[in-house]
């Protein structure tokens, strides 16, 4: 998968350098590009913003930079399709279903906004050429896309074949069926006074796995009971 994010910070991305990413990107499973956003700009300070037309406090992104350098990544990475994201408080949120979808993609670009946003019309002529969406990574607000971005690239790309030691540990995960995940214990069998519940020591795996499965809906219902709704067929 090709990676694009566009950003007036492109050091935030440094860190796609290191940890499970870094060395996807070195084995050629994941293919990243940093732009920086000014490099579009045409004036001597590098302009990307401007006063919000019908006034109003901050700044806007120009749609201008944002075209330039869109068409300039689209067209050097030959992607005939490629998905536009935009990481917005205002957009559809991101989650793991969401994630998986995104996994299956060919490119992915990020169009990273800062201050009060970008020019509508970045947004309206690209999904006039190209699919877009608007994505949140929850109800809050950031400075601007880049953690956002991060965030959701780290899901992606976690699940592309290959990326994961042990598929295994992506199937009993949290949010892969709807549900949270079960605790884990490690040795040793007692710790301050804290022990390992005794069926996980009982090499019974049937047993292990009621309980394992137990505890999942348990926390679920605790922490997370929206999620049980949609989970319930699967809890049982
Ligand atoms: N930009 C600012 N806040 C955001 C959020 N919650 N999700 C995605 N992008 C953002």
């Amino acid at each position: 998968m090709r990676i694009d994010a566009v950003s007036i910070f492109p050091s935030y991305f440094d860190v796609l350098g290191i940890s499970l990413l870094g060395k996807a990107q070195g084995r050629g499973i994941v293919d990243f590009h940093v732009h920086d956003l000014r490099d579009a700009a045409t004036d001597k300070h590098r302009t990307v913003d401007d006063k919000p037309a019908g006034g109003g406090a901050g700044m806007v992104m120009k749609a201008e930079p944002w075209g330039v350098m869109l068409d300039r990544v689209i067209a050097d990475s030959g992607v005939a399709d490629p998905l536009i994201i935009f990481p917005s408080p205002a957009g559809e949120v991101f989650n793991q279903r969401m994630a998986k979808e995104l996994a299956k993609e060919q490119q992915l670009i990020f169009g990273c906004g800062r201050y009060e946003g970008i020019d509508q019309r970045v947004f309206d002529e690209y999904a006039s050429r190209y699919r877009v969406k608007l994505v949140s990574i929850g109800d809050y607000v950031l400075n601007g896309g880049e953690v956002a971005s991060l965030a959701m690239i780290e899901a992606i790309a976690r699940l592309l074949p290959g990326m994961v030691g042990n598929p295994e540990s992506l199937v009993e995960e949290s949010h892969e069926d709807g549900l949270l995940e079960y605790p884990s214990y490690t040795a040793p069998a007692s710790w301050r006074g804290h022990e390992i519940p005794q069926v996980l020591l009982s090499g019974n795996h049937k047993l292990v796995a009621e309980w394992r499965h137990q505890q999942r809906v348990k926390r679920t219902r605790e922490v997370r009971p929206d999620l049980l709704e949609t989970a319930e067929d699967k809890a049982g």
